[in-house]
């Protein structure tokens, strides 16, 4: 058994500390939001205290309709991430994606790192693997490391951009979506596809026609690039800065998979960091958002620091619904957003 098979482990550290101290962030690509506004209404019938944010998602009750988005596991600092953002979740009512779960089918010893149970016994909890090393011979450990930390849903993450830029990623994606669709058909939790921060929109939607997954993460393009990331991490600066700002912003990408998969739940992530870009989103038709990096820092702090980010947003999020006259979820569905 290797301690840290493939560098993994390092190569997660090193992820960590670049997108603390470097501008990992789209520089020239948006997430589209500030072309939409939601509608304004000075005669709102609502009471903010009575503001109702409750929400089904993966077949859980969800205070709000907020997810930790998937962030890391392995190292030994991820351990502690990963329980001040359960503890945080716990608090808040919401629910948390883990990071990819592949170093515990390599290294058992790292399985510690994702446990989060015993501080977070009510969240939703959803697991993590990448697409590209999704096999049916790996699914056995699969089940057994979701069982293992008591997950209710499984995330595969589809990461073309980010693979090809990384040192030795894996780039063969050939047979992924028939790999995908038998997986999701058979593993017993409930699978959602993602992407990480490039985008899920309509080319990759129609492939998910008939896909038997429970929903999509957009996580479009206009917070985190990890194709900048991974320069960072292997170049120490961007060689390929096209490459840095392609994707598909979270506002297309959202419009394009509701647009083709209408039934399946929607998380729309990629560069949500207010209140108002979550009021955007849901009222354009996603059923839950997901905010990433901004929580990085604050979980390295404490689980306090984590819901204090997360309740200020929440905060705005009641507001824009009073604000618009929508007194839950659907209400602000039915308002929608104005396009500029
Ligand atoms: C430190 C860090 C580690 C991440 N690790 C994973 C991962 O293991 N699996 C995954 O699916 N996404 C991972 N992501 C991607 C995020 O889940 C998200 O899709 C992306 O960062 C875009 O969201 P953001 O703009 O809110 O950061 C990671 C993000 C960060 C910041």
């Amino acid at each position: 058994m290797t301690l840290d098979p493939g560098g993994m482990e390092t190569r997660k550290r090193r992820h960590i500390d670049v997108c603390l101290s470097e501008a990992v962030d789209y520089q020239t690509v948006t997430t589209g939001l500030e072309r939409y506004r939601l509608p304004y209404n000075a005669l709102t019938q609502t009471n903010l205290g009575s503001v109702d944010l409750a929400n089904d998602f993966l077949g859980a009750r969800l205070r709000a309709p907020v997810l930790i988005g998937s962030m890391t596991g392995g190292a030994e600092l991820s351990g502690t991430i990963n329980r001040n953002l359960a503890a945080a979740a716990q608090q808040l009512g919401i629910g948390m994606m883990l990071g990819s779960q592949r170093i515990m089918l390599d290294n058992g010893s790292a399985s510690t790192s994702f446990n989060v149970r015993d501080v977070a016994p009510d969240v939703l909890l959803i697991g993590n693997i990448g697409l590209a090393q999704l096999d049916e011979f790996m699914v056995p450990d699969l089940v057994k490391a979701l069982d293992h930390v008591g997950a209710n849903a499984l995330a595969v993450h589809t990461n073309p951009l980010q693979e090809a830029m990384q040192h030795e990623g894996d780039t063969d994606f050939s047979g992924s979506v028939s790999r995908l669709r038998d997986i999701a058909g058979s593993i017993g939790y409930p699978v959602m596809l993602k992407e990480v921060g490039h985008g899920i929109g309509a080319a990759a939607a129609a492939e998910l026609v008939d896909c038997p997954i429970a929903a999509v993460d957009v996580a479009g393009a206009g917070g985190t690039s990890w194709a900048r990331v991974e320069q960072y991490v292997r170049y120490g600066e961007i060689r390929y800065p096209a490459l840095a700002e392609w994707g598909i912003p979270t506002a297309e990408a959202l419009q394009e998979v509701r647009h083709t998969l209408p039934d399946v739940s929607i998380v729309a992530s990629g560069g949500i960091r207010t209140g108002m870009d979550a009021a955007k989103v849901l009222a354009m038709g996603a059923d839950a958002v997901a905010v990433a990096r901004p929580l990085l820092a604050p979980a390295i702090e404490s689980p306090a620091a984590v819901v204090d980010w997360l309740q200020r947003f929440i905060d705005e999020l009641l507001v824009c619904l009073h604000g618009c006259g929508a007194a839950n979820l659907a209400a602000l569905r039915r308002r929608g957003v104005t396009e500029l």
